[in-house]
């Protein structure tokens, strides 16, 4: 049932080229220029009058909105608040009958994200879920659905159910933009050209296991590992982050990288390991003088930069060269060395990777 791999997990994120192609399956029209959600049967009016989106979610579920709010902003302009659904249910959220709700939860049975779904639906909002399960809560007591289609999730650490998470976002975004007319044709030809590459480049990224599977077994034995970036990078920083102490128990934080001098710079130590994400071509510049910051203080840097990068190179210790997209869609191939990286030192550590301690896979009580 592992299909030959040891883990679940790693099964699991071996299956992400597959998924994200089951996600994009039939949501591209045939000239491969325009998004088409046959499931979503919005009028242009509808459309046109949301004012506000909430996304509410919890763990790697919420690290998905932070990436979709980017994108959805970009992309439509339309705010977006990214709610822990913990958080959100309690708080009392200021919304108007034109705010979209949002739940995404690769379960569709988180008690969290559910408590919010049906308040907000008590209130009159509409409310979309983005889940992987077909009949689960809350596909079937959301107004509108759109299903991720990863295929089931055993691993307790989400992997395939985040990637595709982030290709709906993607193709959400998309298809507001386009009923809205915030985007240019072009543009969003353009987006969808690049995401039918990414299938591909899924494939290609799962080929830095060798460098972070090494990288895992030298520093398996640290207690502390920061991540930091900038934008996407950041969000991405974050899911990083959550999976390493998930499943390897490292002591893990993820910064922005212009705040850690805001109070973090005294722990990064001699020795201490750095994932440094650096694919945000603006913000670059800015990311690498946070990285010169960290190798000042000895701190061993490990960057995640694009296979053509010529800056990020010289100023660390180690790169994993990531497959070329847009910058919009690095979150995708980014996150696969993380993954990997969070796996391997669980192995090194000896853990029980798919079944972490004190974690179930879904998450039914508040
Ligand atoms: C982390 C992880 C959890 C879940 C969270 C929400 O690897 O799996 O953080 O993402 O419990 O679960 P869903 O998406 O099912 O609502």
């Amino acid at each position: 049932e592992k299909g030959g791999y040891e883990h679940f997990m790693l099964k699991e994120i071996h299956e992400q080229p597959k998924a994200i192609q089951d996600t994009l399956t039939g949501r591209i029209s045939e000239d491969g220029k325009h998004v088409v959600f046959n499931e979503l049967d919005w009028d242009q009016n509808y459309a046109n009058s949301i004012n506000q989106i909430h996304i509410v979610a919890c763990g790697t579920s919420w690290h998905a909105g932070l990436v979709g709010k980017a994108v959805i902003e970009k992309l439509t302009r339309i705010p977006v608040n990214v709610e822990i659904a913990s958080e959100y249910r309690y708080a009392d959220p200021i919304v108007s009958k034109d705010t979209l709700i949002v739940v995404i939860t690769q379960s569709g049975e988180t008690a969290d994200t559910m408590a919010a779904l049906r308040e907000m639906k008590k209130r009159g909002n509409r409310v979309l879920a983005i889940t992987n399960v077909v009949g689960s809560s809350a596909a079937r007591e959301a107004d509108d659905v759109l299903f991720t289609w990863a295929g089931p999730e055993i691993s307790v650490a989400s992997t395939k159910a985040y990637t595709t998470q982030l290709i709906v976002f993607y193709l959400f975004a998309l298809f507001l933009a386009e009923k809205r007319n915030t985007c240019d044709s072009q543009t969003i030809a353009d987006i969808v050209a690049a995401l039918r590459q990414l299938p591909e480049l899924a494939e290609k990224s799962l080929e830095s296991a060798p460098i972070v599977q090494q990288f895992a077994q030298q520093y398996a034995d640290k207690e502390d590992a920061f991540f930091i970036g900038r934008g996407l990078d950041f969000s991405v920083s974050l899911e990083g982050s959550l999976k390493l102490k998930e499943i390897s128990y490292i002591h893990a934080e993820a910064y922005a990288a212009g705040e850690l001098k805001h109070g973090t710079l005294a722990l990064i130590v001699e020795g201490i390991p750095v994932i440094a994400l650096a694919t945000q071509t603006h913000l670059l510049e800015k990311t690498i003088s946070n990285i010169v910051e960290v190798k000042a203080r000895d701190a061993f840097v490990l960057a995640l930069a694009w296979e053509d990068d010529t800056q990020v190179e010289s100023t660390v210790d180690e790169v994993i060269r990531l497959p070329r997209t847009l910058d919009f869609l690095a979150p995708v191939v980014t996150v696969i060395p993380l993954q990997l990286l969070a796996y391997y030192a669980s192995v090194a550590r000896g853990n029980d990777v798919d079944k972490p301690r004190n974690l179930a896979k879904s998450v039914t009580v508040e």
